[in-house]
């Protein structure tokens, strides 16, 4: 596998080639699963979405979910609305709380990894031209939701796919939380999804409405996008 290296060195030029982000993006390396990305480029080329069950490779889920559970909940802030200027809190639109990840921990540079050996796939693949990822950890408590939402906007946006990974091991049919994906705007169809442990699910950020159901238990998942470089004359990417 060719690109793998070049993964590598990249990750480590962006964690400062500290000991532990190399071993940590090389142990993700090994994870790559290219029968996986491919299949989930065809699913976006097809239709502009793809979920994938048990997509998370076991030991970076269990590694995501022990640094998810040893975070103190000083580490995540309410979730806004809107970008920069624009941002506000509105209990109305939604009521999850959030972690940016940044690679400070192992499990998060392993994430980051990860994502990255996505997108460069899928750039390979689909020619999107992605340049850049940003990612959130995000807890839902008992009753929190996201209402029907759009991720990007036609015309502002460089968010361009969204992806959303679950972390929680055992969750029942009946307990809520689910993702609900407007996959037909006009018809009215729609997809949804159980955030369960391992779940993926990678959506054109432009394309799909969608929202998060309350559930009767916490509830986590990280929410990603990947990105073009929307750099121009007035203005330098990536604002967040
Ligand atoms: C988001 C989002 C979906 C989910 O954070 O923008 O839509 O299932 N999350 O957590
Ligand atoms: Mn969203």
């Amino acid at each position: 596998m060719s690109a793998l290296p070049t993964v590598v060195s990249e990750f480590a030029s962006a964690f400062g080639a500290a000991d532990c982000a190399l071993s940590a993006t090389a142990e993700a390396a090994q994870w790559v699963d290219s029968a996986l990305f491919s299949r989930i480029a065809a699913d976006v080329r097809a239709r502009g979405y793809s979920v994938c069950p048990g997509a998370l490779p076991p030991v970076l889920a269990g590694g995501l979910l022990e640094h998810l559970h040893s975070m103190s909940d000083s580490r995540f802030t309410r979730a806004g609305v809107g970008r920069k200027h624009g941002h506000t809190l509105n209990d109305f639109v939604r009521t999850d709380e959030i972690s940016w990840i940044n690679g400070e921990s192992v499990a998060g540079q392993q994430w980051l990894a990860w994502a990255g050996a996505l997108q460069q796939h899928l750039n390979r693949e689909l020619l999107l031209g992605l340049f850049s990822f940003e990612s959130h950890f995000a807890h839902y408590g008992p009753g929190d939701f996201y209402r029907k939402h759009m991720d990007a906007f036609r015309g502002e946006a460089n968010r361009v796919l969204s992806l959303v990974a679950y972390l929680n091991p055992g969750w029942q049919m009946g307990e809520g939380g689910e993702l609900r994906l407007f996959t037909g705007p006009e018809s009215g169809a729609m997809l949804s999804v159980q955030p369960l442990l391992g779940t993926l699910v990678v959506f054109l950020s432009e394309e799909f409405p969608h929202e998060v159901l309350p559930a009767s238990r916490d509830r986590y998942s990280i929410a990603g996008w990947f990105r073009v470089n929307g750099s121009n004359g007035a203005r330098v990417d990536p604002p967040r």
